[in-house]
């Protein structure tokens, strides 16, 4: 008896630190055009992310998106670009890119539905 509440709670935690980690496995499929459109224009409240960013390699506040497909993947040991462009959209502050600021708007999380997370995602990584 003793022996299954102690495997419970390591499950729990094994469990609690995988779910801690960024990941995008349980978005919906994503529509790299729908996020084309998406990256232009502001959705609930939010801004566009072309406000800061550019897709030419030129740069505004943020980093150019020109061949994210490549750096994300690069950018933090463990964690593919998928995950990586994640988590840069639903927690900007756990990783700032070398030669910027934190400056990017962090209520994406809130304001942006799964579907169209997915679908920035698919956007970028086809840059
Ligand atoms: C107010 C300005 C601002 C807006 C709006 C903004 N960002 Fe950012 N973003 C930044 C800045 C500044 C950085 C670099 C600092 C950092 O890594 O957090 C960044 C970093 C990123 C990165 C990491 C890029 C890299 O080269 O590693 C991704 C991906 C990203 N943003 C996606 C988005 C997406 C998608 C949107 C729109 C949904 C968006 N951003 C909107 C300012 C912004």
């Amino acid at each position: 008896m003793r022996l299954w509440v102690i495997l419970a709670g390591l499950l729990l935690l094994v469990v609690g630190c995988a779910t801690s980690q960024a990941s995008a496995d349980d978005l919906p499929v994503g529509d790299a055009s729908r996020g084309a459109a998406l990256f232009k224009q502001s959705v609930n409240g939010a801004p566009e992310c072309s406000s800061c960013h550019t897709t030419d390699g030129s740069t505004l506040i943020g980093p150019s998106f020109k061949g994210l497909s490549s750096t994300a993947a690069t950018r933090i040991s463990g964690l593919s670009a998928r995950d990586y462009v994640y988590q840069s959209i639903t927690n900007p502050p756990a990783y700032v890119v070398s030669g910027f600021s934190n400056l990017m708007y962090n209520q994406y999380a809130q304001r942006l539905t799964p579907q169209q997370i997915a679908d920035l995602i698919a956007y970028l990584l086809s840059l």
